[in-house]
């Protein structure tokens, strides 16, 4: 059965922001701790891009744009210009998308409804989106097969679901395609502590850290060197 012919079941996060769950992976988009929550703490602040002058921000999964929005929130509250380029293997609808709202200030939510208001029917190729703000890329395509940018990203969200119902994006080929996207000094975050996958980093050129995350879980910080 094609996913948009089952429902994406809504689920409310431990921080009351909204998240979905997958009709197919049957996972959550986000942390069932708070989406927003990860977004800002995982994948912007451990990545330090809340602080960088100049973010280039490449991520695995763009999914409901939280991430995307967390991001395009610190940016434009620091004034910062935003890179931003992500990858997305199974595109939801625009309805689907304009589901998931988040406390966004007037005018990241003017740019979130500027993509939603392109966002394509039948997503192929890329969604280019840019601004005095920054440049949105939004590239429809399987991760395993992309070609990515070279030293290129200061921070790279890795967002897949997880490796038990999603391996794919977590084999070892992509790691390495992922070290050499990655510029000097990047931070590369996820939700995952998988031995394996923590192995195959640190053998794709990462130097890979366990770091507190939220209550008991941890999560996963490797850095370019
Ligand atoms: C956990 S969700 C991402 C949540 C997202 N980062 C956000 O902020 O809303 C995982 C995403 O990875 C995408 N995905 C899974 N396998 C993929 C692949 N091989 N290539 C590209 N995207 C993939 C899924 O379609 C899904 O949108």
């Amino acid at each position: 059965m094609r996913p948009e012919l089952k429902p994406y079941q809504p689920l409310q996060t431990q921080d009351g922001s909204l998240t979905l769950v997958h009709p197919v992976f049957g996972e959550a988009y986000s942390s069932r701790h708070g989406a927003w929550m990860q977004a800002n703490e995982l994948y912007l602040k451990l990545t330090q891009t809340h602080q960088h002058p100049a973010p280039r921000v490449l991520e695995v999964g763009f999914g409901l744009g939280v991430n995307f929005r967390a991001t395009l929130e610190d940016c434009l509250k620091r004034g910062v210009f935003l890179e931003y380029i992500s990858y997305e293997g199974f595109p939801v609808s625009r309805g689907v998308l304009a589901s998931v709202e988040l406390p966004l200030s007037a005018p990241s939510q003017r740019i979130w409804a500027s993509l939603l208001k392109r966002w394509p029917a039948h997503p192929q190729g890329s969604l280019c989106l840019k601004g005095p703000w920054g440049r949105l890329e939004v590239r429809f395509e399987d991760v395993t097969a992309a070609l990515f940018p070279a030293g290129w990203a200061s921070a790279i969200y890795f967002d897949p679901f997880s490796p038990r119902v999603n391996p794919e994006p977590w084999q070892p080929r992509v790691l390495e395609k992922l070290f050499l996207a990655a510029s000097s000094g990047a931070r590369l975050a996820t939700y995952s502590v998988s031995g394996r996958f923590r192995r195959d980093l640190a053998a794709a050129g990462f130097v890979v850290s366990k770091v507190p995350g939220v209550g008991k879980k941890a999560w996963t910080l490797a850095e370019h060197p």
